[in-house]
């Protein structure tokens, strides 16, 4: 049987995950939020007792940043506990859980790219709730996978591509941080990586935690321009983009100053090697624009 569920099923990479079904062989159930709350053990147990399948994905998680500094309740119930109901229910079924974890494990103070075995020490509320999900994780299943990745985007909305399209079109500046520095990474990407490494789980020693980010390294100023340019086509006028400090934008969740993830233990384990951001964006910006992706499912 080669039956991957995928848990968080409506979420950007939930979709993209999804959107890969039946691919080489591989039949992917998902599930939305609606349909199995991750924080409820039970319904974990009886989502797998109905459709036993060979491994777990877990794309379910409370992303929003800010959000989590004043509502660290529920921040950890989905990030800390619902990775644990996951990995329980994956190790009483036998089946192995692959896990999404994020660059905010670390505190961005690095001057290098973070490798999976520096030291985590996340600066806010959310960071450490995914930590706490690590940590729960491989305390209950060894069969895991955990894959950090970072600055998440799809043809979709909410995120940074698609919130950098809407302002480009009226507004004649876009005043983005020029301090922070990472890899933007497209969730059809990361749902490539997962479904290769599911397919790799019986060869060798497979377990632990690998990093998994777009290159080349950029900051969000820098990736704003390159969204602006890619979108000029279809912009009447071109915003200016101009570079801001992050003490200029103050936000209630402190973001790692440095999130560039180094990524060469996936490539030497499983063969994956950085997907190339710049070769793909201008396809998901034209998809956004188009309102042919599945943004026109979600705008409302
Ligand atoms: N987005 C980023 O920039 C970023 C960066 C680094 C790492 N990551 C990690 O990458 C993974 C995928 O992120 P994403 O961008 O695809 O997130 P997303 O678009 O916010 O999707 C998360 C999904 O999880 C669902 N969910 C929330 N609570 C749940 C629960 N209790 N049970 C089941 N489902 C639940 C959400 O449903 P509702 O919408 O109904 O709440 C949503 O569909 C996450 O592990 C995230 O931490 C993301």
């Amino acid at each position: 049987m080669n039956r991957i569920l995928v848990v968080g099923a409506g979420g950007q990479l939930g979709r993209a995950l999804c959107a890969r079904k039946g691919t080489d062989g591989v039949e992917i159930v998902g599930l939305t939020r609606g349909e199995l709350d991750i924080t409820d053990l039970a319904q974990v147990r009886a989502a797998l007792d109905r459709r036993p399948c060979s491994a777990i994905v877990n794309a379910a998680a409370y992303t929003a940043v800010d959000r989590a500094e004043s509502d660290a309740a529920a921040a950890f119930a989905i990030n800390r506990d619902g990775p644990q109901n996951l990995a329980v229910a994956a190790a009483e079924h036998g089946i192995p859980l692959l896990q999404v974890s994020t660059d905010y494990v670390f505190d961005g103070r690095s001057d290098r790219a973070y490798s999976e075995t520096d030291p985590v020490g996340p600066a806010g509320v959310y960071g450490a709730s995914k930590l706490a999900g690590e940590e729960a994780v491989r305390a209950a299943q060894p069969r895991h996978v955990i894959l950090r990745t970072s600055w998440v985007y799809a043809a979709s909305t909410g995120n940074f591509v698609a919130t950098m399209l809407r302002l480009a079109g009226g507004r004649p500046e876009l005043r983005v941080v020029d301090d922070q520095r990472g890899g933007p990474t497209e969730a059809g990407a990361i749902a490539d990586a997962l479904l290769a490494i599911a397919g790799q789980l019986d060869q060798g020693d497979p377990w632990g935690t690998y990093h998994f980010s777009g290159a080349p390294a950029v900051t969000w100023c820098g990736f704003a321009r390159e969204i602006v340019a890619r979108a000029a086509p279809w912009l009447q006028r071109l915003p200016t983009v101009t570079p801001i400090r992050t003490a200029d934008y103050p936000t209630p969740a402190r973001r790692p100053a440095n999130s560039e993830l180094d990524c060469r233990r996936i490539e030497a384990q499983f063969g994956i090697r950085q997907p190339d951001w710049q070769a793909t964006l201008s396809t998901v910006v034209e998809t956004i624009l188009r309102g042919t992706g599945d943004i026109s499912r979600n705008a409302s």
